[in-house]
This record gives C-alpha cells, sequence and structure tokens, in this order.
C-alpha cells in the first residue's frame, strides 16, 4: 500500500522545520508543554510559531500561516476561536484545512489502560471527509426568515476518502470498515457517500463492510462500542461521532487528531475546541497535544523520538497515575508535563 502523504525532506543535521499554530485558550500554554518536552527529549525539530489572532479578521496572518504550512509541509496546530456570529466571518481552521486540502481527518481512538472511562478497551479509527459535506459553509437566507445552508457532497471526495480509509485499514491490519450515513433520509448527498464507499469497498475482498445510520450508530458507540474497527463518514458526522467517542475513552484531553492530504499534514487534539473556560489555569490536560505531537514526529519518521515520548506520557497517566482533573486525577498540567520530562531523561534508551 502506497504512502498516502507526501513526507517532507529533513534540513541540514536531520530536523525539520514544522509550523506552530498555537491558536486560542489553552493552546499556547499546550504548547509550551511541547516545546519543553521536545528539548528534553531531543526532538530535531524547528518550530515556526504562527500567531492567529482570533478577534481579529486580518487575512494576512491567516495567508502567513498556510504559506508556511506550504513551505515546511508540517504543522501542529491548536484550535483558532471564530469570535463572530457573523456569516461573513469563516472560520480560520476550516479555511485552512480547505486551502491545503486536507481531505481527510484520523482519529485514532485507542482507550489509555487504567484510565478511568466510561468503556475500556475501545479501539477505533474515525475517518472522516474534512473538506466539505456540512462544512461547505454556503449558507444564505433566500426569503426574509428561511435560511438555506447546503451540504456538498462530491464523488471524487468521496472516493479519494473511502479509497484512503481501505487503504489505511490495510496497511494498519484492520478487518472491517463502516459507513456512517443518513441515506435514508439525504437520498442523493450521503446515497453518493454510501454508495461510492460500497463500490471502492469491492476492492478490498479482503477487509469487512458494512454501513450504519448516524442515529444508530450513535447509540451503539455508547453500548457496543467494540463492534466498530475503521469507520468513516462525512465531516459533520465525523466531528459528533469523535466527539461522543472521546468521551468514552476519558474526555477532550487525550486523544490526538490527524489531518492529511495529498501533500500537507496537520496535527492537533482530536477534539479541535479551545478549552478557553480553563485556559491560563494549569488545569489543562497536556496529553492530547502531546500525543499531537508524537504523532507528527511518526510523520516525519523520527519514530524513535515519538516512541520515546509515548511512552513517557503512558507511565506518567497509566502507571504513575499522575493525571489531571478532566481524567480523574488531582495534578496541574504542569505535574503532568514534569513527569513525562522525568521519565524521557530516566529512559534506558534514547534516540541521540
Ligand atoms: P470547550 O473548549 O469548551 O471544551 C469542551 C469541554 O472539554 C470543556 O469542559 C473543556 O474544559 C474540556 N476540555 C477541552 N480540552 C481540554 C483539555 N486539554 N483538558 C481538560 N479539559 C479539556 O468546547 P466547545 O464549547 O465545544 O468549543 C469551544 C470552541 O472550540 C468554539 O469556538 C468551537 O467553535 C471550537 N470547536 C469545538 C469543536 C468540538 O468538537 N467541540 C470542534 C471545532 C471547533
Amino acid at each position: 500500500v502506497k504512502k498516502q502523504t507526501s513526507i517532507p525532506v529533513a534540513l541540514y543535521g536531520g530536523r525539520h522545520a514544522v509550523t506552530m499554530l498555537p491558536g486560542s485558550g489553552i493552546g499556547p500554554e499546550l504548547m509550551t508543554y511541547v516545546k519543553n518536552v521536545f528539548r528534553y527529549a531531543g526532538a530535531p525539530v524547528d518550530f515556526q510559531i504562527v500567531d492567529i489572532d482570533p478577534k481579529s479578521d486580518d487575512k494576512k496572518e491567516l495567508e502567513y500561516a498556510i504559506t508556511s504550512i506550504r513551505r515546511n509541509g508540517v504543522a501542529i496546530k491548536g484550535n483558532i476561536e471564530t469570535k463572530s456570529e457573523s456569516a461573513e466571518v469563516r472560520s480560520r481552521n476550516v479555511a485552512i484545512r480547505n486551502e491545503l486540502d486536507l481531505f481527510v481527518n484520523v482519529l485514532h481512538c485507542k482507550s489509555f489502560p487504567g484510565v478511568p472511562a466510561r468503556q475500556k478497551d475501545i479501539d477505533i479509527m474515525i475517518i472522516r471527509q474534512n473538506t466539505e459535506g456540512e462544512y461547505a459553509m454556503l449558507e444564505h437566507e433566500s426569503v426574509c426568515g428561511v435560511v438555506e445552508s447546503m451540504k456538498v457532497v462530491t464523488h471524487s471526495n468521496s472516493e479519494r476518502v473511502a479509497r484512503w480509509a481501505f487503504d489505511y485499514a490495510k496497511r494498519m491490519g484492520r478487518k472491517k470498515v463502516t459507513t456512517i450515513h443518513k441515506a435514508n433520509i439525504m437520498k442523493l448527498s450521503d446515497g453518493l457517500f454510501l454508495e461510492t464507499s460500497r463500490r471502492i469497498a469491492k476492492e478490498y475482498p479482503d477487509i469487512e463492510h458494512n454501513d450504519m445510520i448516524i442515529d444508530n450508530c450513535c447509540m451503539q458507540l455508547v453500548s457496543k462500542p467494540h463492534q466498530f474497527d475503521v469507520m468513516i463518514m462525512t465531516n459533520l458526522y465525523g466531528s459528533i461521532v469523535s466527539n461522543v467517542v472521546c468521551g468514552l475513552i476519558g474526555g477532550a484531553g487525550l486523544l490526538c487528531g490527524k489531518n492529511y492530504g495529498d501533500h500537507y499534514a496537520i496535527f492537533e487534539p482530536g477534539t479541535r475546541n479551545t478549552g478557553t473556560a480553563i485556559a491560563g489555569k494549569n488545569i489543562a490536560n497536556p496529553v492530547a497535544m502531546l500525543n499531537a505531537a508524537v504523532a507528527m514526529l511518526e510523520h516525519l519518521g523520527h519514530t524513535k523520538h515519538a516512541k520515546l515520548i509515548e511512552n513517557a506520557i503512558i507511565q506518567t497517566i497509566c502507571h504513575d497515575n499522575i493525571r489531571t482533573q478532566d481524567i480523574g486525577g488531582t495534578n496541574s498540567s504542569t505535574d503532568v508535563v514534569q513527569a513525562i520530562i522525568d521519565h524521557i531523561l530516566q529512559a534506558d534508551v534514547r534516540p541521540w
């Protein structure tokens, strides 16, 4: 199976330049933890930090961010809050994904042993169409009091995401892909998405394929999540289902999300929220953003550094029980980060 996104060539000394978009809310403090952990792990990455002010509608900042990601090929990102309710002001997060054609979002929902959770031993891959569907941002008031919102599903993007999902399932040794839809009501849009995935499934006879209506899927996820292996779905269902599964595993603070296109990749916390209410209090869980940083290192081929940090995270939250409040602990964000750094420093095998 071919590699799915181009990997940037390393610079002098094997180092990579990576764009860092701290975003809003807890984003900036989480990025400070990433930089600290990378320093102790000796990760060969130089960050180019691009701040985007959520209150400003300055298009230059956004253009600068996109240019930086195009140059580096890879970014790590916090969520940029969209402050305005005006339909004229578009989400910068959506704009970045669309501009770079990051057509697929991957959330690997794997339980952390020992971390309190509503369901145990979950291992689900959610693969989400990331650039169209309900996020087309095509809304208008056709006549006074009547608002129309367009959900755009295209044959080409449905095919790309389905093929990506089956290739990924094959590469990861997965057994089953489930397409999630509402084709009983949205017969044309979800119908196209479903039919396309059924057609692509025939090219992968070793992987079982089934489908499920989104409503039933939410119920099944909460009650019997172990039946799912790889799931594919359109954009909004992907956001909702990702949040449901994160909730089952332990909340917004654990999992990372990966956004891929043919040429670029962006890594971020899986639920993409800003956590504005908990910013600056030293209580945010640093793990989701650190896991995003681990996924970014793996993508760049720095597997030893990735493993070193990943092991330190698991030791800290699963074995030492050093955890923030959101996952049942009493520790601060900085306690957790310090414990992770201590594990890195104590590791028998260091990558350098
Ligand atoms: P929020 O930012 O209020 O977070 C939801 C809950 O998760 C809160 O209780 C928060 O304290 C908790 N949380 C988040 N990250 C955490 C962490 N690292 N450690 C501990 N607890 C954590 O979410 P809300 O209200 O959904 O969204 C706020 C902003 O994020 C909005 O601007 C929204 O547009 C944006 N956003 C949210 C997405 C989502 O899937 N929830 C997706 C895309 C954007």
